[in-house]
């Protein structure tokens, strides 16, 4: 058992505190670089700063945000007036996450998948990164429908990364966030999500097991079963939080405290109206709370109303706050467009 078991279960449970849900804003430089160029925003390093800035400066973000996961470049940024990102995130109540994957890379042997690296000298980042503040990570694997796949190579390797990834954070103090991602790019139906996702839910679950991590002690971040964005069928909001529920019962320990979906590009409403729906008709019936990790979903009307201007930092600000608090009631079925 880690030295660290209670200290771990501790972070957990305050990550899932009730009402609350999990802001990622973990882009790598690239991925910013990427939604900054489609608005005209410089991708330089002063505006990537300045935007998350913004994101974690904006009042009250601790009543619908537990934690927020940060970028290597980020956890080492400050404040215009030269106060350390992470000490803003302490005075605000918000608990300090950081992604330690270094990307998903294309699988050799294995066309049109990707598995995801960064495990080695990971040991050694986790100890730098628990100095500096952090108390739990993520890792994100990916796995991609398309016809005759995901192949099992593809679902084995990322599952077994994940599980090596999970057992070195919590032997160095922080909390997992074990996330297999299933695209939602594709013109797939709900039910081949269904059992892709089943599959790779199973699969990760038996690897972390074999690999001794504690179930009590991890953050499931799982995708929604959802149609393809292509799927010329489009599923309703309750077949998702019907399909996705039933998924998750399925293969989630009980043990484990929280499941924060990320929003994988759906629409903001969208995001909130699923995380909704199952909260409320399945909220009291699952082991875990349901809640969110969502970055799109709640960051991008604010990049939008900021696009790299420093005066609308109050406005975009606003907007913010608006789609956590929007997910924050969401995770408790509270939802009120
Ligand atoms: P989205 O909510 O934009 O899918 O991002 C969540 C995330 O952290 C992906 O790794």
């Amino acid at each position: 058992m880690s030295s660290y078991a209670s200290e771990l279960r501790q972070t957990a449970q305050a990550m899932m505190a009730p009402g609350k849900g999990i802001l990622a804003m973990d882009e790598s430089n690239g991925t910013c670089n990427k939604r900054f160029d489609k608005l005209g925003i410089p991708t330089t390093e002063d505006r990537r700063r300045a935007y998350r800035q913004l994101i974690l400066t904006t009042s009250n973000l601790s009543e619908a945000i537990s934690g927020a996961i940060l970028y290597d470049e980020t956890i080492r940024q400050s404040t215009d007036s030269g106060v350390p990102l992470t000490q803003v995130m302490k005075d605000g109540g918000i608990i300090i996450g950081i992604k330690v994957d270094t990307g998903a890379k294309d699988l050799a042997g294995h066309e049109g998948e990707k598995v995801t690296e960064g495990l080695d000298g990971l040991r050694d980042r986790i100890a730098e990164y628990y100095q500096m503040g952090a108390r739990f990570a993520k890792w994100r694997s990916v796995i991609t429908i398309k016809d005759g796949l995901p192949s099992r190579a593809c679902i084995e390797a990322n599952a077994h990364g994940l599980a090596r990834y999970a057992a070195l954070c919590q032997e160095g103090g922080l909390v997992p966030i074990v996330e297999p991602e299933v695209l939602i790019n594709g013109d797939h139906t709900l039910e081949r999500c269904y059992e892709v996702t089943d599959e790779t839910l199973h699969t990760v679950f038996e690897q972390l097991y074999r690999q001794g991590v504690a179930f009590d002690q991890m953050i499931l971040k799982p995708s929604m079963v959802i149609s393809g964005l292509d799927c010329p069928t489009q599923s309703t909001v309750e077949q998702v939080a019907d399909a996705t529920v039933a998924c998750l019962l399925k293969n989630v320990p009980a043990m484990v405290p929280g499941v924060a979906f990320l929003s994988g590009g759906q629409s903001e409403a969208r995001a909130s109206e699923h995380l909704n729906m199952m909260n409320q008709k399945y909220g009291d019936k699952c082991p875990w709370r349901l809640t969110f990790s969502y970055a799109r979903a709640i960051q991008q009307p604010a990049l939008n109303h900021w696009r790299g201007d420093d005066s609308k930092v109050a406005a975009a600000q606003k907007l913010l706050l608006h789609r956590a608090r929007c997910n924050g009631a969401a995770s408790q079925g509270q939802y009120n467009p």
